[in-house]
């Protein structure tokens, strides 16, 4: 796979009216919020902004963005889940279309905590990767989708910045055969030997 994205392509395919999602109603945002401080806070805060490093933080991140992973999280039409993973299945089972739109609207509106790097040197290269990608290895520079500042663009490309690190190198060494897809692609993987990566028994 070649990270080459012609301007016409990237205008053509990006913006599909399908990704985007209605704004939701007065009633179902009082809904997502009782329903985030009720349930999602034990481990991604009320706020969104999650204290253990395996659960993203939320707060900040494009409403649409938040819809389309609940919605993935969710096995429908006899199909598996797009975005299969075992806590968050559980979580989305009994949420309705509304309520992920109403949860990722409350999210959105919530404002994600500023967080300093831990190991600067590290930081440095994920800096110069960010805005240069690797060319010797075909990786687009990060800035070309998520922004300069790692803000995101809504609806399609995610806010990283803020972000939990662990969590963000969980989703780029993730497991290799489950592709997450997105409009533009999929989010590139490398095959991983993490016993989380076992692939599931197909029943
Ligand atoms: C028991 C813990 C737990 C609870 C409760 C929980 N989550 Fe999660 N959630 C997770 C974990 C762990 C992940 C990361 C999954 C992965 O590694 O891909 C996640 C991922 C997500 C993501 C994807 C974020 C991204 O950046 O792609 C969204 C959105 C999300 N959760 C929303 C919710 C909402 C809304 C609720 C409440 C209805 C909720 N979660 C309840 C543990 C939890
Ligand atoms: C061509 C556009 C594009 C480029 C370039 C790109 N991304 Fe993404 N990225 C996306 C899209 C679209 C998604 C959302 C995928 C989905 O819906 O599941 C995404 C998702 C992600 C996620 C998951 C976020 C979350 O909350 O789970 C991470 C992490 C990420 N990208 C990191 C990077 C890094 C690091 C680079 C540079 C090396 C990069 N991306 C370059 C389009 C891009």
């Amino acid at each position: 796979m070649t990270f080459r994205w012609p301007a016409a392509l990237l205008a053509g395919t990006l913006l599909s009216p399908a990704v985007f999602a209605q704004a939701p109603s007065k009633a179902d945002l009082a809904k997502a919020q009782q329903t985030a401080s009720q349930v999602c806070a034990a481990c991604h805060a009320g706020d969104g902004n999650s204290v253990l490093s395996a659960n993203p933080v939320l707060a900040g991140q494009h409403a649409d963005y938040t819809f389309k992973q609940l919605t993935n999280f969710k096995a429908q039409g006899g199909k598996p889940a797009e975005r299969p993973n075992p806590i968050m299945a559980g979580m989305v089972a009994n949420l309705s279309a509304d309520d992920m739109r109403g949860l990722g609207a409350y999210f959105e509106t919530q404002k994600p905590k500023p967080r300093a790097a831990r190991d600067a040197e590290v930081a440095k290269l994920g800096q110069a990767i960010y805005r240069g990608g690797i060319l010797a290895k075909n990786v687009a520079a990060c800035t070309a989708c998520h922004s300069a500042n790692g803000a995101g663009v809504p609806a399609q490309f995610p806010r990283l910045a803020g972000q939990h690190a662990e969590y963000t190198s969980a989703q780029l060494k993730g497991c290799a055969w489950w592709p997450r897809s997105s409009p533009t692609g999929r989010l590139r993987r490398w095959p991983s030997t993490s016993p989380a990566c076992a692939r599931p028994r197909t029943a």
